[in-house]
């Protein structure tokens, strides 16, 4: 038999798995795990709705009729054994200890006004990326979409969210897509969607004007946004992790080795070449077969 990947469902939502992002799943892998998985528990029609509902580039295989909470609170119990709730509550009971811990040290040690590193503005949305990127494994460019096309990056337009977080049609019943169609915390998504006008995300990383810096001049030679932004996908609120001075730009552009991995575990947070020689084997490697060679005069970064 060829070989699967497991698959996740989480809240409804059947998800890939890691490993690579975009290519491991088709429409028809997800058919086939979801009809292993619910063929014993759900009637033979909801097998065709999934298979209705996947399109086939899209990568979280959404599982509507889940909505139903008998169907749903079975989902819970195939997939995961029962320990898997006490743990839930304790880790959930460590992280809010964590969190208050870790954002005392944040307001007491760093004035985000002074000291770029750190800052952490509070968003219109509380949008997470733990959540999105990190549980839901979401691969960056589904929202980034031009990082590694142009210098810019850019904060996803609304229709992104929409995809999902759809409002309820006119006749008043959710769309398929409508995961939290009324949820207060989507509502400046809504409105946005609604009117027209973007909603007013704040920017965290900011350069001056007189530096230029270039996205894909970066992502697309192996340099890993994990290296820039720290673990993005496990903030639930996006601080800036690094200072980005001049002298840490410089640092990496003197000597990328530390720094380079494949250009297809670029948007892999986790990934790791194993040990800190092997990485230096690995970047020196890279830097050779690939050609890298990152300027240090000053008409780089000041044209
Ligand atoms: C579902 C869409 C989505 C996904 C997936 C996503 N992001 Fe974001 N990202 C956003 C939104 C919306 C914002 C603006 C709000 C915020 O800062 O949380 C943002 C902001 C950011 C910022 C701060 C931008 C600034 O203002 O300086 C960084 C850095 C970032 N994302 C990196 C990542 C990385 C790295 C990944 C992949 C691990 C990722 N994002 C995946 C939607 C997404
Ligand atoms: C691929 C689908 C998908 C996309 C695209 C997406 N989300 Fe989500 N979002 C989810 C899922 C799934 C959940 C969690 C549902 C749950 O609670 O189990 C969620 C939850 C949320 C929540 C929490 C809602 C609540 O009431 O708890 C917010 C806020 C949110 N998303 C904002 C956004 C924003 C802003 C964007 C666009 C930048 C976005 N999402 C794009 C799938 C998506
Ligand atoms: C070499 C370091 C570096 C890498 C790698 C990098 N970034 Fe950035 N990022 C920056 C800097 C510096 C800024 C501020 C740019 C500015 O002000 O012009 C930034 C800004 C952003 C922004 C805000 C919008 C913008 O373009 O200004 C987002 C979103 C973002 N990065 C996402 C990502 C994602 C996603 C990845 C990985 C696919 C990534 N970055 C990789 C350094 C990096
Ligand atoms: C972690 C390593 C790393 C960091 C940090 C880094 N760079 Fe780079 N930079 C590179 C690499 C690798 C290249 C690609 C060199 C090549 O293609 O030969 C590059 C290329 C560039 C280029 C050339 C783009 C072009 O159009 O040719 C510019 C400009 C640049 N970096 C600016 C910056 C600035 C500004 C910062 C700090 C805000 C920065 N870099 C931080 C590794 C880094
Ligand atoms: C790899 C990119 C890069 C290169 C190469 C580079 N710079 Fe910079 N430079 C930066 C960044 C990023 C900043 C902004 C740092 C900050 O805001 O703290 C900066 C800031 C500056 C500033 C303003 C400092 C201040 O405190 O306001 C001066 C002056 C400057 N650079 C001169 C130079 C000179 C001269 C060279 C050549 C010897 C050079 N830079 C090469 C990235 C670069």
């Amino acid at each position: 038999m060829p070989q699967r990947p497991e698959c996740i469902v989480f809240r409804g939502h059947l998800l890939r798995t890691s490993g690579s992002q975009y290519t491991s799943w088709s429409s028809e892998d997800a058919l086939f795990v979801a009809r292993q998985r619910l063929s014993s528990h759900a009637p033979a029609s909801t097998v065709s709705i999934i298979y209705r509902y996947l399109p086939s580039r899209f990568f979280i295989y959404r599982l509507d009729f889940f909505a139903d909470t008998r169907l749903s609170n079975m989902s819970q119990r195939f997939l995961f054994p029962r320990w898997t709730n006490k743990f839930l509550a304790l880790l959930g009971v460590l992280i809010l200890a964590g969190g208050a811990y870790a954002s005392v040290l944040f307001l007491g040690v760093t004035s985000p006004e002074t000291l770029n590193t750190g800052y952490r503005p509070l968003q219109p949305v509380p949008f997470s990326h733990a959540l999105h990127a990190g549980e839901l494994k979401m691969d960056c460019k589904y929202c980034h979409v031009s990082v590694d096309k142009s210098a810019h990056s850019q904060i996803p337009a609304t229709q992104t969210c929409i995809n999902c977080h759809s409002p309820k049609t006119a006749a008043g019943a959710p769309k398929l897509s409508a995961i939290h169609s009324e949820s207060p915390k989507l509502k400046p998504v809504r409105e946005s969607w609604r009117t027209g006008e973007s909603v007013d995300w704040v920017r965290i990383h900011r350069l001056p004007d007189y530096v230029y810096f270039n996205h894909s001049a970066h992502v697309n030679r192996g340099v890993s946004c994990v290296t820039c932004h720290g673990r993005v996908d496990q903030m639930d609120i996006v601080y800036q992790a690094k200072n980005q001075s001049m002298a840490w730009c410089l640092d990496c552009h003197r000597n990328p080795d530390p720094h380079l991995r494949p250009v297809e575990e670029v948007t892999n947070l986790a990934w790791s070449a194993g040990s800190e020689e092997k990485q230096l084997a690995l970047g020196a490697e890279l830097r050779k077969a690939n050609n890298i060679n990152p300027q240090t005069n000053c008409a780089v970064c000041h044209r």
